[in-house]
């Protein structure tokens, strides 16, 4: 059975800056590179589950702009439904500053038409969320929908991957209608009971089972609420990791509804292990015949 994932999030355009090293604040300095590729989170996400094998389809918003049309046009050439993507009057798409040097990198997003998206386009698409098998979601929309999103996923019995990302804090009664926090190291502190938690005590003492990305370091989840487990990455030549994290996201969405848990960890991880190998976000995303597995 073809697992059907509907991602409610962000798509942007990057615009990704090459330097030697990061500038200091006042600092001007020359930059080796500039290129520009399909990003946001919601909508690298949506690739990487879409080219894993997933029957994927799309919630979010661009701008009444040529990026918008690029983006939708990028969207459908990834089989993605993008019927529920809508183009917003008087707003530009959302854009995303990468600045990269050494493997690693700063973004600042501009949030543009995808915080033109509101409560009101998800009740338009009830219809949908009650067909699909997963509601992937990133905190790169308005707070408010974020909140309704995951609220209807639990409603409709769906399994809610969110990915919390960028930082942001969400009420308890919320967050205990999640079915899996993907978070990273640092994002994994906003989901802490209290400050001196560590991330294995923050693991253990979520209601939501939680998968902590780790870079070179691969994975900490728990099986079963009482240990936390260490899944390893496979060392490669990283390129750049801008949207490895949301490569983990959409292939663990694809993998975890017909394997088990620790063997769904393990596969999104070697996709995201090849999707820093390449640059950009969306164009590092592998297929599913690129993954080899034993
Ligand atoms: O996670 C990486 C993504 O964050 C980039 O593609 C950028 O658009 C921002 O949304
Ligand atoms: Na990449």
């Amino acid at each position: 059975m073809v697992t059907h994932i509907l991602v409610i999030g962000s798509l942007n355009m990057d615009m990704e800056v090459d330097v030697e090293r990061f500038p200091q604040p006042g600092e001007t300095i020359i930059s080796r590179n500039f290129s520009m590729s399909f990003g946001g989170k919601g909508a690298n996400q949506a690739v990487a589950a879409a080219r894993l094998g997933g029957k994927v389809s799309m919630l979010g918003a661009v701008g009444d702009d040529e990026y918008g049309t690029q983006i939708l046009t990028n969207l459908a050439r990834n089989n993605i439904d993008h019927t529920l993507v809508k183009t917003q009057k008087d707003h530009s798409s959302g854009k995303a500053i990468i600045t990269r040097s050494r493997g690693q990198n700063t973004i600042m997003v501009i949030p543009g038409a995808n915080h033109s998206i509101t409560e009101h386009d998800l009740d338009a698409a009830s219809v949908l969320i009650e067909q699909v098998d997963v509601l992937l979601i990133q905190y790169e929309l308005p707070k408010e929908v974020i909140i309704k999103a995951i609220k209807l996923g639990h409603h409709y019995n769906k399994t809610v991957i969110v990915n919390p990302a960028p930082m942001l804090s969400l009420p308890q009664d919320i967050r205990q209608q999640v079915s899996y926090f993907i978070p990273n190291e640092h994002e994994i502190f906003s989901l802490a009971q209290y400050h001196t938690q560590t991330p294995e005590e923050i693991i253990l003492s979520c209601p939501a089972r939680m998968i902590m990305t780790y870079g070179e370091k691969g994975v900490l989840y728990s099986l079963d609420q009482k240990q936390v487990e260490q899944l390893p990455a496979p060392k490669v030549n990283t390129i750049d990791t801008t949207g490895a994290g949301d490569c983990f996201c959409g292939a663990f969405s694809v993998f975890q509804k017909t394997y088990p848990l620790n063997q769904a960890i393990e596969r999104a991880i070697k996709a995201s292990a090849l999707a820093v190998t390449k640059p950009g976000a969306q164009s590092a995303m592998p297929y599913l015949d690129e993954l080899s597995f034993d």
